[in-house]
């Protein structure tokens, strides 16, 4: 903190700390600016960017590469570097300082820094390598059923260093899944890398920083190869090398010495491969361990390799290879079982209490050749064995074979199951709870948001939703963790990612992801089911498709992010054109392909015509929004006249007059509301007509993946938040916390996933891990805690806190770390008086909607609100006060409620 509580933290570059290998050469910086929290109304009125070549330079003030001067500029974020272009592989280090509202300047921030990584084509001296004649033990009974159960091939090559190094830089990939390692050490923290991509489009690079592992004299850098995505089990079916048969690496490893002179040591036909103790690993089926076949040192200089087989190299193609743009898979958590049950002689099951993705770790001591074998489950049979039928035919199977030396310990590579129980077979004795770890692994995004309240059932379901979250954003946003699927659904993406930007910071990790969808688009304009598109090959079915659009306008209303409208605004414009030319009338009849409707909804049915209707209309709607914020005002205007157009089209084909929606489903008049396609006088009868609809089903919802994610705020925005709320806390069938009461500790992929009636629904299709009912944490965050940027500004820098309290609660918190910094809400309810708190970041305002119309005193910190420090206006609409206030923390009361009941 500078002396008067100002400091600057947090600097980031393309949304990543301190990245090093990034393409982008104009990439956007931001920092935080965070005020003692005695502080309020702190603006920052300017900025001063430096950008040096070296730390140096920065260290004397001087910013070689790029020096803004002082910017007159309320923006902490998407600033974009306008200074000297970087080549291949040169680092940048920049800081910042920010002028106030009173002028006075701060000090310079921490320094921080990005580096490029090999740029073009001819940078990339290494080849491909693979192991020749890669085939399957046929000693292992699963592999010669499935011939892509591929042993693990050990590649290495030894060189010498002398001299010494000042930076050194490993750029890897693979077709495949890899793992470097370097003189006896894993090279980084990273899991199934280079992640997926369609491969045949581009291939995800990482870059290490391995200066402090390289040696004087022999040096051994090595990798493990997995058949993954490329060549390994993706999908139903379940199909197997879609891209490619054999997993291939691809390395290249830049020392650059003291002297100025660098070398390079490249994957060619000078390295060695052979296979070792994986037998295989595959995501669906598992992986198979055999300790007695280890190879010890393999990776570290003093082995002896002349037993290992030389490889074949393939010259690279055309196929370009990125920089990987997000937070790489790690391994996050570790979990420790909870119980353990013995269903059978031998046959332990332990349970880890909680539904994740990932693995186990297993310790044992046993005799050489002992054969243990794990298997992998959501769920319980009611007599305590593992359900595993709704795998499908994922074997989600791990074996390992003991080496018979000491205590050893197992944890597979390149696989990951669905799980929250996990039943151990031929283990030597009895297991012990210290001998069984679980470890979660997904993408590393962090943890941005908290909400929570008085109703443990309703905190148990946000947990659900962050953990369907977690257990599915792997690489790619995927449906489920546990079956033979595990693919990029649009569909659910674009339902969910309202709730997935407040509890992750998915920047970084969708940006990567809308580029998949791009390259899933087809040449005629569609967008496709699925991205990576593989498996299901199909495209441009209404909800699914949409997922184009929505997605960017997601991240464009979350972190204010322009570029990726830009960048994708021409793919969403062929999408609207491919929609329009399809469908004149206005009406989405043509070109629905699979179609899927309202996907699991219960007991309604919600024509698919008037679906695809509506999302075309919310499309130009989008579109118009988006067009405005990137400064193409014609293409708003024409965009915001069809979004009316094809509103009059819906209305005409599928509206009476007198409110009623063809279909008369809960999702029908959901997305007619939402979407803005009712004129006004049909608004309320519409939402009273849902109304009705909800209470005929004894106060349930029917709507599936797509209706649900706007169910709860239409009723809100609608007049009836205590509709939402009771919905909300319904404990019967179907309902959230049917789900919860029954045990569930993710968010299950159908409402009747497992009933008292019925037991488990059909295993052909039922996950207990798929985020798309969890979407309504997007309304528990916005409505329930009322954390929301406010309607005309994208990015949070004008907040709408307006949490609709009920009566089924007594308090509520969320918080929120937007790109300004963190937001607090929270809401209490004492007698007949409401206190709100909330916290506001530095440099940005916020409008507060407070439940209290005349006759209650609103007062702040003991005084009338009107006097208080940081409060700029006061304002009354009907049942609210709104304080418009800036930055800094505020505690409200209202010591009695004359218009009682804030939920009407
Ligand atoms: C997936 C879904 C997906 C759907 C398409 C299912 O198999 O698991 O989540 O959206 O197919 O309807």
């Amino acid at each position: 903190m500078s002396e008067y509580g100002l400091r600057l933290s947090f600097l980031r570059t393309e949304y990543l700390v301190n990245p090093l290998g990034i393409d982008e050469p104009r990439p956007r910086l931001s920092w935080l600016l965070e005020a003692g929290s005695e502080r309020r109304g702190v603006t920052q009125r300017a900025y001063q960017i430096l950008v040096a070549s070296d730390p140096d330079q920065l260290a004397r003030e001087t910013g070689d590469l790029w020096d803004t001067g002082k910017v007159a500029s309320t923006d902490t974020a998407q600033i974009v570097y306008g200074g000297t272009a970087l080549v291949a592989r040169q680092a940048a280090w920049w800081m910042v300082r920010v002028w106030d509202g009173d002028d006075t300047v701060t000090a310079w921030s921490e320094a921080a820094n990005w580096e490029r990584g090999l740029a073009k084509f001819t940078d990339w001296k290494a080849n491909w390598i693979a192991m020749p004649h890669l085939s399957v033990d046929d000693e292992i009974a699963e592999a010669r059923e499935l011939d892509a159960l591929l042993p693990v091939p050990h590649f290495r090559r030894t060189f010498t260093v002398a001299g010494t190094v000042a930076r050194a830089r490993l750029y890897a990939t693979a077709r495949g899944v890899y793992e470097a390692r370097l003189n006896g050490e894993k090279v980084g923290d990273h899991q199934l890398a280079p992640g997926w991509t369609d491969y045949s489009k581009r291939v995800q690079v990482q870059t290490h920083d391995v200066t402090n592992a390289i040696r004087q004299g022999e040096n051994v850098l090595g990798a493990l190869v997995g058949t993954g995505w490329y060549s390994g089990y993706v999908g139903f079916e379940p199909g197997a090398r879609h891209y490619g048969t054999t997993p291939q690496l691809l390395a290249q490893l830049h020392i650059d010495y003291a002297d100025g002179t660098s070398e390079i040591v490249a994957t060619d036909g000078t390295w060695r491969a052979v296979t070792g103790p994986i037998r295989y690993s595959d995501f669906l089926m598992g992986e198979y361990y055999d300790a007695t076949r280890d190879l010890p040192g393999w990776d570290a200089p003093g082995f002896d390799a002349r037993a290992w087989g030389g490889v074949g190299v393939q010259n690279k193609n055309a196929t370009p290879l990125i920089c990987e743009p997000s937070e790489p898979v790690r391994a996050q958590d570790e979990i420790v079982p909870v119980g353990v049950t013995e269903p059978k002689p031998g046959v332990f099951i332990f349970d880890l209490g909680q539904n994740i993705a990932g693995w186990v770790r297993l310790t044992a001591e046993g005799p050489a050749g002992t054969v243990i074998t794990l298997r992998f489950a959501e769920i319980l049979n009611p007599d305590g064995t593992l359900y595993r039928t709704n795998l499908r035919s994922a074997r989600a199977t791990d074996t390992w074979v003991l080496r018979g030396e000491g205590t050893e310990t197992f944890e597979p590579r390149f696989t990951w199951h669905g799980f929250r129980y996990v039943e151990i077979s031929g283990y030597p004795g009895v297991p012990s709870s210290e001998a069984v770890t679980g470890v979660f692994v997904g993408s590393d995004t962090r943890a941005v948001g908290a909400f929570t309240c008085s109703d443990d059932l309703v905190n148990q379901l946000q947990r659900n939703i962050v953990w369907g979250q977690r257990g599915n954003f792997l690489s790619i946003p995927t449906d489920c963790p546990q079956r033979d699927e595990r693919l990029g659904w649009l569909g659910d993406a674009q339902v969910f990612a309202g709730t997935a930007v407040g509890n992750m910071d998915v920047a970084a990790f969708f940006t990567k992801w809308m580029q998949d969808v791009a390259d899933g688009q087809s040449e005629a304009g569609a967008f496709p089911d699925v991205a990576p598109r593989l498996v299901d090959l199909s495209d441009g079915a209404p909800a699914w498709g949409d997922c184009g659009v929505i997605v960017p306008w997601t991240l464009w209303r979350t972190y204010g992010d322009t570029r990726i409208v830009e960048k994708h605004w021409a793919a969403m414009e062929r999408w609207m054109d491919w929609l329009l030319n399809a469908n004149l009338d206005l009406l989405w009849k043509h070109n629905r392909n699979n179609d899927f409707g309202d996907w699991l909804s219960i007991g309604a049915n919600t024509p698919k015509e008037l679906i695809g209707t509506a999302y075309f209309a919310y499309d130009a709607h989008l579109m118009a929004q988006m067009a405005a914020a990137i400064g193409r005002e014609h293409d708003a205007g024409r965009y915001r006249r069809l979004h009316e157009d094809i509103a009059a089209a819906f209305c005409a084909a599928h509206v009476d007059e007198d409110g009623t929606i063809e279909g008369e489903t809960q999702s029908a008049y959901c997305l007619a509301l939402h979407f803005g396609l009712l004129p006004p006088a049909l608004r309320e009868k519409a939402a009273a007509r849902l109304v009705a609809n909800i209470e005929a089903k004894g106060g349930h919802l029917s709507t599936g993946f797509v209706g649900v994610s706007y169910l709860c705020h239409v009723l809100t925005n609608n007049g009836y938040p205590e509709v939402a709320y009771r919905l909300l806390h319904n404990e019967t069938f179907p309902s959230w916390k049917y789900s919860i009461l029954h045990g569930a500790t993710t968010i299950w992929e159908r409402w009747d996933g497992w009933t008292e009636e019925g037991g488990f629904q059909d295993p052909g299709m039922n996950s207990f891990n798929h985020y798309s009912l969890g979407s309504v944490g997007e309304w528990l965050r916005r409505t329930v805690a009322g954390i929301e940027t406010a309607p005309d500004a994208p990015g949070y820098g004008h907040l709408r806190i307006r949490p609709v309290l009920d009566d089924s609660l007594s308090f509520a918190e969320g918080r929120y770390d937007s790109i300004r910094g963190t937001i607090r809400s929270r809401w209490e309810r004492s007698g007949d008086g409401i206190s709100i708190a909330v916290t506001i970041p530095a440099n940005v305002s916020a409008e507060v909607w407070i439940p209290v119309a005349t006759g209650g005193t609103l007062m702040e910190g003991g005084a009338p609100v009107s006097d208080t420090n940081g409060v700029t206006d006061v304002l009354r609409d009907g049942d609210h006060t709104i304080v418009h206030v800036g930055s800094g923390s505020y505690a409200f009361s209202v010591e009695s409620r004359s218009t009682a009941n804030a939920s009407s």
